[in-house]
């Protein structure tokens, strides 16, 4: 281990500490512990969470940490300081609520701030891409279900740090979140070895179901092996937080037990697309799944779909091989 690195490390784990003082002791905590409260977080998940506040103002943890230029170089590097370009130096984080971010052995590599305002902007503030933090590869909450669950069958993606949190609280330990970025390939092929079944969970908005097929594109690559990736929509307008609360665990785990399978989600895109009773319709179907079924490693899964794709197109597997894949055609 670099020891530059490590050091990077020890000041986001005293940092995520610091935040964590501050809302138990800052004389402003109690306008971000009412928004807490009214959000519906108990003191110990808020705790298990090791949740914290970034006071308002903007030095403050420059002038906990910053004490000479080398330890201001260290917060810039990791992120929670900006450098404007008249070169002033100030607190990424000012007036919001902090969730650590952790890696797979558990240490701070990052945050993601909550505005408790809501005239504030942005809502949700992550920090940068640094050294040791990287969003296309990380999970919130993945460490934490790993803990509470060696042999996970199951993990749920989920979009948002308190989607995460609020389903904690009600005993569901297996839900991560990305972090503010598309579920890539990476984050599939971490999930995948953790637990061989992935649900992906979104909002029941335009953003989630966008999302969702965003995802699903990305998952290409790693269909087939010997897990499974499964699609679960919510109700118009709610996400895991807003249904768990209101409708409770029960409920939740039921819309994950009723998930639609990869192939449903993706064929059902596909048919929302075109207009199937016509040949018309059903070659363009061909043409739009062209470029997916290309990314699908070859194998009885791939197989599986193209046959599916022959059967709803009304024509042949050996119609759509020869022009999906002409490599493959005997000479
Ligand atoms: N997000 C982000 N940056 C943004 C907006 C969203 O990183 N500018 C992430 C956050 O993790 C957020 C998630 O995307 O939780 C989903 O966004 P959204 O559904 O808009 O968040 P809400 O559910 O509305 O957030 P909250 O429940 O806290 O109001
Ligand atoms: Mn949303
Ligand atoms: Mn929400
Ligand atoms: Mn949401
Ligand atoms: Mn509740």
């Amino acid at each position: 281990q670099n020891p530059a690195t490590q050091s990077l490390y020890d000041l986001m784990e005293k940092v995520s500490q610091y935040y964590k003082h501050q809302l138990l002791n800052h004389p402003q905590r109690q306008v971000f512990v009412d928004y807490l409260k009214q959000r519906g977080l108990s003191s110990q998940t808020i705790d298990q969470f090791d949740i914290g506040m970034a006071p308002d103002g903007w030095d403050n943890v420059l002038r906990t940490f910053g004490g000479n230029q080398q330890m201001q170089q260290q917060l810039l590097q990791g992120g929670l300081l900006i450098d404007n370009e008249k070169g002033r130096v100030y607190d990424r984080f000012r007036k919001r609520l902090m969730f650590p971010i952790r890696d797979h052995r558990g240490r701070v590599i990052g945050f993601g701030g909550r505005v408790i305002d809501p005239e504030d902007t942005p809502k949700y503030l992550n920090s940068p891409e640094t050294p040791i933090f990287h969003k296309g590869t990380e999970l919130y909450g993945l460490f934490r279900a790993r803990k509470s669950n060696r042999r996970l069958q199951r993990v749920v993606i989920v979009e948002g740090y308190m989607d995460v949190v609020a389903l904690a609280q009600h005993g569901v330990n297996n839900a991560v979140a990305t972090l503010g970025t598309a579920t890539t390939a990476d984050h599939l092929r971490k999930l995948l070895r953790a637990a061989p079944e992935v649900v992906f969970c979104f909002d029941g908005d335009r953003a989630g179901r966008d999302a969702a097929w965003r995802a699903a594109e990305n998952a290409l690559p790693l269909l087939g092996g010997n897990h499974e990736l499964k699609f679960c929509f919510l109700p118009d307008g709610e996400d895991p937080d807003s249904l768990v609360n209101s409708q409770g665990a029960d409920a939740f785990n039921q819309l994950i037990e009723n998930a639609q399978s990869f192939s449903d989600f993706f064929f059902n895109q596909l048919l929302a697309q075109v207009d199937a009773n016509s040949i018309d319709g059903r070659a363009r179907m061909i043409e739009l799944a062209k470029p997916h079924l290309k990314q699908i490693p070859g194998g009885v899964y791939r197989d599986m779909i193209e046959q599916r794709l022959a059967e709803l197109a009304k024509t042949t597997v050996a119609t759509l091989n020869k022009h999906i894949d002409p490599a493959s055609q005997p000479p």
